[in-house]
């Protein structure tokens, strides 16, 4: 609905050029610049700060106040009350489902936990000490070719087994990611275990000896998954709208979306935390370390502090910071050496000018870092935990955009380099 219009008027134009102002139900209102471009410009807005490349009613963020909710419902509540295979299914259909209906999708969820064996001759291609994320972004890739049967994205059948099977089988895929990794035998779902424990039995379990999974910490995985499940449009999830708007099947959406959450600045922020710690290695050394974040001429930065939207504090770090005390004081570590410099920074940055004038709050990043590291889960696993917990809502986002009318995306750019020039003369 048209709610208002605006009018830019450009130095040398005769006319200004009319715009339509967009109002949501919550949040910013939107200039539709179409018209640009009938008017032969483009707009310039690099790393897209200002730019809504869609309509969407999946999740909605208020940065300035803190505020994240799952179709309407707060992260906070969710958290308390809802688990992630629960809120999987509130992305995923939009509304919470009832007991029966929660049992039921549980259920489908449990049937699609293995993954077809030719996946381990994929793990067998790979270096036995290759990094989960690169093994995560090809097996899933890979998964294109095992699903011929369900693979039509224009049937919404088809797009919901996918995103049934994609919920169902990422913590397999991560699980066998890190068991590659250490070298031991690939452990099979336990059906008969909810979501997260069943991703802790194939993490920690062997098949000599199944470890007892600790309620605790079973709680603390759900709770890092259900965080992770969703946040509207950052880097891997437009990533993923992006490649699914050329019509790519599903499995290779999701490859990309891996892809680009690797990076430290997006999800390689938790496994970025540890390895920071572990630099600054020394509560003594944390003085420099701030010192360093500071200097403009240094590319160093707190890992794990500042986000893109939230200029005032993460929701989400807020209800992970509380479970990582429990979770610390469960396995009686307080006093392990680098969760206390990471208590250390985390005050110092809250109280220090620099920090708080930029707004530069602790991230959800900062507090799963620890939690999975108490956890005893390998750093490099970090971001392979992250991407599974994500997987509902880039598949979300893609079956929202295949649902409506969509086009391919297409940016445009400022182009800065030669003007047209002769090929030279050979000589
Ligand atoms: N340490 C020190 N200074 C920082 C930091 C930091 N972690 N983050 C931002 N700044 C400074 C930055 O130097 C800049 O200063 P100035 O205005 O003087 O040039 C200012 O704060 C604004 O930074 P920006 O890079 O323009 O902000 P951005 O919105 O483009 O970047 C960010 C957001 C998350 C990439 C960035 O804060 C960062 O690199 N943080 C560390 C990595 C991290 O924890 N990432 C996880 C994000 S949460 C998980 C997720 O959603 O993926």
């Amino acid at each position: 609905m048209t709610d208002r219009k605006a009018s830019l008027s450009i130095e040398g134009n005769e006319q200004p050029i009319e715009l339509n102002v967009r109002s949501g139900t919550l949040g910013q209102d939107v200039i539709e610049i179409a018209p640009l471009l009938s008017n032969n410009y483009f707009t310039f807005d690099p790393g897209f700060a200002t730019t809504a490349p869609c309509e969407s009613e999946i999740t909605y963020i208020d940065g300035a106040n803190g505020v994240l909710l799952h179709r309407g419902y707060p992260i906070e509540q969710l958290a308390a009350n809802s688990d992630y295979l629960e809120t999987c299914y509130l992305l995923l259909n939009g509304e919470l489902p009832d007991d029966k209906t929660k049992t039921e999708f549980e259920n489908i969820i449990r049937m699609h936990t293995m993954v077809n064996r030719s996946l381990e001759n994929f793990f067998s291609g790979f270096r036995h000490d290759a990094h989960p994320m690169a093994m995560l972004c090809g097996v899933v890739g890979a998964m294109s070719s095992f699903y011929h049967d369900s693979m039509d994205i224009t049937d919404p059948t088809h797009r919901l087994i996918t995103a049934h099977r994609l919920i169902a089988k990422m913590p397999t895929l991560a699980a066998m990611c890190h068991k590659h990794y250490v070298g031991q035998p690939y452990m099979y779902p336990d059906n008969s275990l909810s979501y997260a424990e069943n991703f802790l039995h194939m993490m920690f379990g062997t098949p000599c000896e199944d470890k007892e999974i600790n309620p605790v910490l079973a709680k603390a995985m759900d709770l890092i998954f259900l965080l992770h499940a969703d946040h509207e449009q950052n880097a891997s999830t437009s990533t993923v709208r992006l490649a699914g708007s050329s019509g790519a099947n599903p499995f290779s959406c999701i490859a990309a979306g891996i892809a680009a959450l690797w990076g430290p600045a997006h999800g390689g922020a938790n496994q970025a935390v540890i390895e920071m710690l572990e630099q600054i290695g020394d509560e003594k050394n944390i003085d420099e370390y701030v010192k360093r974040a500071k200097d403009k001429d240094d590319p160093f930065r707190l890992m794990g502090f500042g986000h893109r939207v939230y200029k005032n504090f993460d929701p989400r770090a807020k209800v992970m910071k509380k479970t990582c005390d429990e979770v610390l004081s469960e396995l009686g570590l307080e006093d392990d050496r680098l969760l206390k410099i990471a208590k250390r920074l985390e005050k110092i940055a809250l109280e220090d000018d620099y920090f708080v004038e930029k707004k530069l709050y602790p991230n959800v990043d900062f507090y799963s870092g620890i939690i999975m590291k108490a956890i005893g889960i390998p750093t490099e696993m970090f971001t392979a935990i992250f991407a599974t917990g994500r997987t509902v809502g880039w598949i979300s986002h893609w079956n929202e955009m295949i649902s409506n009318p969509y086009r391919i995306g297409r940016p445009r750019q400022l182009y800065k380099g030669h003007k047209q020039r002769d090929y030279p003369a050979k000589k």
